[in-house]
C-alpha cells in the first residue's frame, strides 16, 4: 500500500530494516566465546591533530610510492597512520574540533557574485579549499584503551561527523573511508588491534579541499567520536527503534531491536526490555522474546507493550521515556542498550497546520547551521545548549537544521528541551552514496521525538521536473520503510505544484511566502509551511545604512529581493490556520555566505535574528513578541547616544505586544498608542539626550518597560555567564558575555574597547567572538574588541572539580570578574 499524503502521520509504524555492520572475521570469530562483559563506550576527546601532509606530501598518503597506500595490508599506509609513528610534536585538541576556523582570512583576488556562490566567500573567506592545500589536509591521532579481555569483544568506533573524507586506520590498517562531512558512520576495528600490551593507535586524515555547501562548513573531527566495546552477542550501532501509537489505552509502545551475533558459536538466550518512565522508575516491561543468533548474523526481534496515561512529549512538557533492553545468555546481560524516546503524535493537516498531540502548534521556526563564534562546526555540548536555550527565549519551538542532518548531540539536548526539528539530508539524491548516507541519518534519528519532518532537498536545481521527482521518490520510499511515522518534505523556492513538490508529503516555501495563499487555493489537500521565511538583514547595534563600511541598519526594513521582513512573513505566517508554521532564515547569523554584501571583510551572514554570538538584535524581540504573546514584552530601538544630532528627529521602533504603548523622553508622553497585532510601533523623536521609556500598558495596567539611556564614556567591563555551576566532565563549557557600561552602569552603545580575558583555575578561553561580520580578528584567541558594546567568551572547565574565576579586563576600565563552581560530573 502507498501511503497518502493525508493518512501518512496517523499511520502507525513500519518494521524497522536491519542493517548489520560487517561482521568480524572468521579468524576473530574463532577465538571469540560468549562474554560476561557489559558493553564499554568511551568517548575519543583528547586527540594529536597535526594542519597539513603529516610528514611529507608523499610520506603522508604514499601517492609518492607509486600510490601504495592501499597496496598491502598495514605496512604500506602513510607514516602518520603507523603505531609507531612519533606524534610528540602535534598539538593536543579537544574533540569537537574545527580547524578551519583558526585559519587567517584569504580573500580571493575577484570579487564574490551576488549571492555569494563564489566558494570562497561562501565559506567565510578562510584560507582553506584548493587555493591552499597546506591548510586543507588534517591528521588526527590517539591511542585506544584496548585491554587484553577485549579479545573477546566485538570492537568498534561511531563517528558522528568528519568534516570530510575521512580515512580512518588503525595500527596502520585503512579500516574506513567517509567522504560526506554529515552522515555519521560506524568502522569495525577489532581485527586490527594487538590484544597483547602493544600500542593501539586510531589515525584519522581529514580532507577538507571540496566543500559540500554553500556556507561555512568547518574542517575536521567536529563532532563527537566513541569507542565501543561490547561482547560478541549485542546491539549493533543504531539497532534500535522505538515508535509509539495512541490508543484508546494508552500508547503502544512498538520495539524493534537488532541482535547481531560476531562470535563463532550460534547464541540462544532471552532478550528482556522495560520501558523506563520520565521518573526514571520502571513504567512497563515487555514481553521476554527468545533468541536464537546464528553464528556471524544479524536478527530483529520485536516485541510491544501498552504504556497505560503516557506522559506526551511537547516543548512545554519534554517528557522522555527509555527503553531498557537486555540481551541475555543464560544467567549473564551480556549486553544492556538504552533507547531514549518520547511518546507524541504529529500530524501536519492541510487544513489545520501543524498538529502536536492532536492540537494546533504552529511552527515557531528558525533555520540554522552549525556554527557559532570562536568555535566554528566544533560545537560543544553546553554550547548546542545555550543555542537552544537563546532561541528559546525568543520564543522559538521548532529548528530546521539547513542544509544537512545535525550533530547527534543537538538532537538529544532538543529531545529533552522541547526542540521540535526538520532534520535535512544533505544531497538529494538517489545514489547509492546518498542513499547509503540517508538510511545511516535515519537509523541515527528516528528515535528522537524532537524530530517531526525528514526533509529531502532544498532548492535543488531539478526541483521543479520529473528527474527531480524520480529521485526524491526513491528516498522517499526508502524513508517509509524506515520510519512511517514522519512525513517527508522538501524546501522549495518555485514550482511548488509540480516536480518534487507532488511527491513529498509536505510542501515547504523558501521566501515568496506571499503566493502561498494562490498556492492554497489551488491545492486544498497539500499541507504547506514555510521552510525559509522573512530573512531581514541587520548588523547588530546599527541604526543607520553604510555599504562602504558593509552595515546594514537593524530596523526590520532590509532584505534581499528574494526574502520579505520579519513582520511581512508572520503578518502572513500568524493568521492562516492552514499554514503550519515556518522557519525564519535565521536564528543565528553563520559564517560564510556574507549576505547583503558578498565581499571582504563581511565574513558571515546578516540574517540572524542573533548575531554569530547569540547576541540578540533588534528583530529577536519582534519575534519574542508575537511567538510569546501570553507574557507582555517592549523592547525599544535605537540606543539613545547620538551626539551632534541634538534636536533632529530619530527613529524610534518599539517592538512589544502589550495592547498599547506610552513612550516617554525624560518623563515627557509622546503619546500612546495601540500596537498593532502581529506589528509594531514608530515614533519620530527629536533627539535630547536622557531617558526614553516605552511602557506597556493594558488598560490602566503597566505590564511591560524597557528604556534606553544616554550613557558617558566606558568605565568597566561588566561580565556575566550563562551558568556559575559546571561539572567536571572536561567539556562543560560557560560562555561569558562582556558588556561595556558606563560608571553609572549604562550600556555604551558604541563601545569597542578591546577585552581580555584570563582564567585562573582549571580553564581555558576555547573561543571569542563579538558578532561583528565584518571583524577579522581571531576566533580562536582569549581577547576581543567589544562590538556595539558586547563580546563574548566561551571558556571551558576541566574534569576536576573546584572554582575557575574568569577576568575580563580593558584598557583604562574597571575589570569584570565572574567565578565558576565546577561541581562533580
Ligand atoms: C536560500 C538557501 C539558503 C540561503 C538563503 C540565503 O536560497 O536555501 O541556504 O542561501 O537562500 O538567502
Amino acid at each position: 500500500m502507498r501511503i497518502g499524503r493525508r493518512n501518512l502521520m496517523a499511520a502507525g509504524m513500519v518494521a524497522g530494516a536491519a542493517l548489520p555492520l560487517a561482521g568480524l572475521s572468521r579468524q576473530a570469530a574463532a577465538q571469540t566465546r560468549a562474554s560476561a562483559s557489559p558493553r564499554a563506550v568511551t568517548r575519543l576527546a583528547e586527540w594529536r591533530f597535526h594542519l597539513g601532509h603529516a610528514a611529507d606530501v608523499e610520506a603522508d598518503f604514499g601517492w609518492g610510492r607509486n600510490q601504495r597506500t592501499f597496496a598491502k595490508a598495514g605496512a604500506a599506509t602513510a607514516d602518520a597512520a603507523q603505531a609507531g609513528f612519533d606524534d610528540s610534536g602535534w598539538r593536543q585538541v579537544r574533540v569537537p574540533h574545527d580547524w578551519a576556523v583558526e585559519l587567517p582570512f584569504a580573500p580571493p583576488a575577484e570579487p564574490a557574485g551576488e549571492k555569494t556562490a563564489d566558494a570562497v566567500a561562501a565559506h567565510g573567506f578562510k584560507a582553506i579549499g584548493r587555493a591552499h592545500p597546506e591548510n586543507s589536509i588534517g591528521w588526527y591521532r590517539i591511542a585506544l584503551p584496548i585491554e587484553a579481555e577485549d579479545r573477546t569483544r566485538a570492537v568498534w568506533l561511531e563517528f558522528d561527523g568528519v568534516f570530510r573524507d575521512a580515512t580512518v586506520f588503525v595500527n596502520g590498517y585503512v579500516v574506513g573511508t567517509n567522504e560526506s562531512g554529515y552522515a555519521p558512520f560506524g568502522v569495525q576495528i577489532g581485527d586490527f588491534l594487538d590484544y597483547d600490551g602493544g600500542p593501539n593507535v586510531l589515525a584519522v586524515r581529514v580532507d577538507a579541499t571540496l566543500g559540500e555547501g554553500w556556507f561555512y562548513e568547518g574542517a575536521g573531527i567536529y563532532r563527537h567520536v566513541d569507542l565501543v566495546r561490547a561482547a560478541p552477542v549485542h546491539v549493533p550501532q543504531w539497532g534500535s527503534y522505538v515508535r509509539s501509537a495512541m490508543e484508546p489505552a494508552g500508547a503502544r509502545v512498538t520495539a524493534t531491536l537488532e541482535v547481531r551475533n560476531a562470535g563463532g558459536e550460534d547464541a540462544t538466550g532471552v532478550l528482556r526490555q522495560h520501558v523506563a518512565g520520565p521518573d526514571g522508575r520502571v513504567a512497563v516491561r515487555l514481553p521476554d522474546r527468545p533468541l536464537t543468533v546464528p553464528a556471524g548474523d544479524t536478527i530483529s526481534v520485536e516485541a510491544d507493550a501498552m504504556l497505560p496515561a503516557p506522559r506526551l512529549w511537547s516543548p512545554a512538557e519534554p517528557a522522555m521515556y527509555r527503553l531498557v533492553s537486555e540481551v541475555r545468555l543464560g544467567d549473564a546481560v551480556v549486553d544492556r542498550y538504552e533507547t531514549p524516546f518520547g511518546v507524541r503524535h504529529i500530524r501536519f493537516d492541510a487544513e489545520r497546520g501543524f498538529l502536536l498531540n492532536g492540537q494546533p502548534a504552529k511552527l515557531l521556526g528558525v533555520c540554522n547551521h552549525q556554527d557559532h563564534a570562536g568555535v566554528g562546526t566544533g560545537i560543544p555540548d553546553a554550547l548546542h545548549r545555550w543555542r537552544i536555550a537563546q532561541m528559546q527565549e525568543m520564543g522559538c519551538n521548532a529548528w530546521r537544521s539547513a542544509h544537512n542532518p545535525p550533530a547527534a548531540a543537538l538532537l538529544d539536548t532538543a529531545d529533552q528541551m522541547g526542540m521540535m526539528m526538520i532534520v535535512e539530508a544533505r544531497r538529494n539524491s538517489s545514489d547509492p552514496v546518498a542513499m547509503d548516507e540517508l538510511e545511516r541519518i535515519m537509523l541515527r534519528d528516528r528515535n528522537h521525538p524532537c524530530v517531526i519532518a525528514w526533509s529531502l532537498g532544498n532548492e535543488e536545481p531539478h526541483q521543479g521536473t520529473q528527474r527531480g521527482a524520480r529521485i526524491t521518490a526513491v528516498m522517499q520510499d526508502r524513508v517509509r520503510e524506515l520510519d512511517a511515522t514522519r512525513p517527508t518534505t522538501f524546501a522549495l523556492d518555485n514550482s511548488w505544484d509540480k516536480g518534487v513538490a507532488t511527491v513529498v508529503d509536505v510542501v515547504g516555501f523558501n521566501y515568496r511566502t506571499d503566493q502561498m495563499d494562490a498556492f492554497h487555493a489551488a491545492h486544498p489537500d497539500v499541507p504547506v509551511y514555510g521552510s525559509e521565511t522573512g530573512s531581514t538583514v541587520a548588523t547588530r547595534g546599527a541604526y543607520a545604512n553604510d555599504p562602504a563600511a558593509q552595515v546594514v541598519r537593524a530596523y526590520d526594513t532590509e532584505h534581499p529581493w528574494w526574502a520579505s521582513t520579519a513582520e511581512a512573513w508572520w503578518r502572513i505566517g500568524a493568521t492562516r490556520p492552514w499554514i503550519a508554521g515556518g522557519f525564519i532564515w535565521t536564528g543565528f547569523d553563520y559564517r560564510g555566505e556574507p549576505t547583503p554584501f558578498p565581499k571582504f571583510p563581511s565574513i558571515s551572514s546578516y540574517f540572524g535574528a542573533a548575531d554569530t554570538c547569540g547576541f540578540p538584535k533588534d528583530n529577536f524581540y519582534y519575534y519574542r513578541a508575537w511567538w510569546r504573546p501570553a507574557e507582555p514584552l517592549v523592547h525599544i530601538l535605537p540606543h539613545w547616544n547620538w551626539p551632534g544630532r541634538e534636536g533632529e528627529p530619530i527613529e524610534v521602533w518599539v517592538h512589544g505586544n502589550t495592547p498599547e504603548v506610552e513612550l516617554f523622553l525624560n518623563g515627557d508622553s509622546l503619546g500612546r498608542k495601540p500596537m498593532p497585532v502581529d506589528g509594531h510601533l514608530e515614533w519620530r523623536v527629536p533627539y535630547e539626550p536622557g531617558k526614553l521609556e516605552a511602557r506597556g500598558m493594558d488598560g490602566r495596567l503597566r505590564t511591560a518597560r524597557d528604556i534606553v539611556e544616554t550613557a558617558d564614556a566606558p568605565y568597566r567591563v561588566e561580565l556575566t555567564a550563562d551558568r556559575r555551576r559546571l561539572s567536571a566532565t572536561g567539556d562543560d563549557v560557560a560562555i561569558l558575555r562582556a558588556e561595556i557600561l558606563d560608571r553609572r552602569g549604562r550600556p555604551v552603545p558604541d563601545a569597542d574597547n578591546l577585552v581580555r580575558f584570563t582564567v585562573q583555575g582549571r580553564g581555558t578561553v576555547i573561543g571569542v567572538g563579538n558578532g561583528n561580520p565584518t571583524s577579522l580578528e581571531a576566533d580562536q584567541a582569549s581577547e576581543r574588541r567589544a562590538f556595539h558594546g558586547l563580546c563574548q567568551a566561551i571558556v571551558r572547565v576541566g574534569a576536576r572539580t573546584g572554582t575557575v574565576v574568569v577576568r575580563a579586563e580593558a584598557e583604562g576600565l574597571e575589570a569584570g570578574e565572574v567565578t565558576l563552581v565546577v561541581g562533580p560530573a
